[in-house]
């Protein structure tokens, strides 16, 4: 039999399967790889004026969007494909599926390939976890939680994790939601109340996360709801027409976001003027702006994700599998022994060789 060429060293992306992902995230435990996570995101937006930056490209159709999230700092580049579909999981679907890329700037070849998936939910925990830490209450203990799909159980771990949450009250309008999320979370350690309605989950809680999925403009939390001294982190409203927050709650809280240009376009601001105040979490972190002030401000993380988390993970999970078993080499890049004769090799690859496999 012919030996084929074999493709050259230089080919080879290390591909981070979900299998994969699985494996290392188990192997280090979810809340210590959301601590880590943290560090890496928390680093990334202390050095924010480093990266290149733009609102994500989103793509919208009636059931959802499909969204491209680029950014880059003077090493590497990164991107992630993610998809919103609220009405999936009726149809057996998930809400939100991805993948990403990390580059090196110096010659654009990729160096890490990776589901995104699971690492959105991480991601987006230990960001969310990560802001809880400057402006959450100081003491707090319990979260209420409404919406309890995909992302809810990784919410609930970096809060324990990173700010120390330890009873969760959970509400959402599938009860068949909330039992799945408790079931997962007493198994974990969490003292947990079900809760039957948004009214009845907060009372009592000092941090609030939303993270509701519906294409609308939803009302998840009125503002009666919404005391003196609560964080809110609001997760689900991050596309143009999908906001989770009645506006008034909006006027009574202090507003922290990612990246203003992306968040007045999707966040829970759209609804208020192009020139509301907010304060940017990068500033923050470098304590250049004030987190949390007192104990009666209402503070709120209108959270939609932006490049920069998706890029501090993949940062992460770079790191992560060097000397591992976690990935595989995926034979991705056409990389002909002369850079110039990409033909001959497509020809070459098309007739029987005797040539010798490369090592
Ligand atoms: N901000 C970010 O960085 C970020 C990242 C990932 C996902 N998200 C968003 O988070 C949301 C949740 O994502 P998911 O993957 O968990 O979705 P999911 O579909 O798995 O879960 C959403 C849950 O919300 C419940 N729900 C819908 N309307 C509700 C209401 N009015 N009150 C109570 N519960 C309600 C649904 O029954 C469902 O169980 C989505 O909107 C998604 O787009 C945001």
């Amino acid at each position: 039999m012919p030996l084929r060429p074999q493709p050259s060293p230089l080919a080879y992306v290390p591909f981070v399967s979900v299998d994969n992902m699985m494996r290392l995230v188990n192997s280090l435990g979810v809340e210590a790889f959301l601590t880590e996570l943290a560090t890496y995101i928390e680093a990334d937006f202390r050095r924010w004026p480093e990266f290149d930056k733009t609102p994500r490209v989103a793509s919208h159709s009636r059931d959802g969007v499909i969204e491209l999230m680029p950014t880059a700092d003077a090493e590497n580049y990164g991107f992630k494909y993610v998809n919103g579909h609220p009405k999936n999981m009726r149809a057996g679907y998930q809400t939100v599926t991805a993948f990403g890329v990390l580059s090196s700037v110096a010659n654009g070849y990729p160096i890490l390939l990776s589901e995104m998936t699971v690492l959105t939910a991480l991601r987006t925990a230990a960001t969310s976890g990560l802001v809880g830490r400057y402006l959450a209450p100081e003491g707090a203990r319990v979260m209420a939680m409404i919406g309890n799909g995909a992302q809810c159980e990784f919410q609930a771990l970096a809060f324990r994790a990173l700010c120390g949450i330890d009873r969760l009250r959970l509400y959402d309008i599938d009860p068949a939601a909330t039992e799945k999320a408790a079931r997962n979370l007493a198994a974990q350690g969490f003292q947990i109340t079900r809760c039957g309605s948004a009214q009845e989950v907060v009372e009592g809680a000092q941090v609030i996360t939303t993270c509701t999925a519906d294409k609308q403009c939803a009302t998840v939390l009125t503002d009666n709801m919404v005391g003196s001294g609560i964080h809110i982190n609001a997760i689900g409203g991050d596309c143009p027409g999908k906001t989770e927050l009645h506006r008034d709650i909006l006027l009574r809280s202090d507003i922290f976001v990612e990246y203003p240009p992306q968040t007045r376009v999707e966040g829970e601001i759209q609804q208020l003027a192009p020139d509301h105040p907010v304060q940017e979490l990068w500033q923050v972190m470098r304590a250049e702006a004030p987190g949390r002030r007192d104990g009666r401000q209402i503070t709120l993380f209108d959270s939609v994700g932006f490049a920069i988390e998706d890029f501090s993970a993949l940062r992460f999970v770079h790191d992560r599998i060097q000397d591992t078993e976690f990935f595989e080499p995926l034979d991705l890049l056409a990389d002909p022994d002369d850079p110039r004769d990409l033909y001959g090799m497509l020809i070459r690859a098309g007739r029987p060789s005797e040539a010798a496999p490369k090592p």
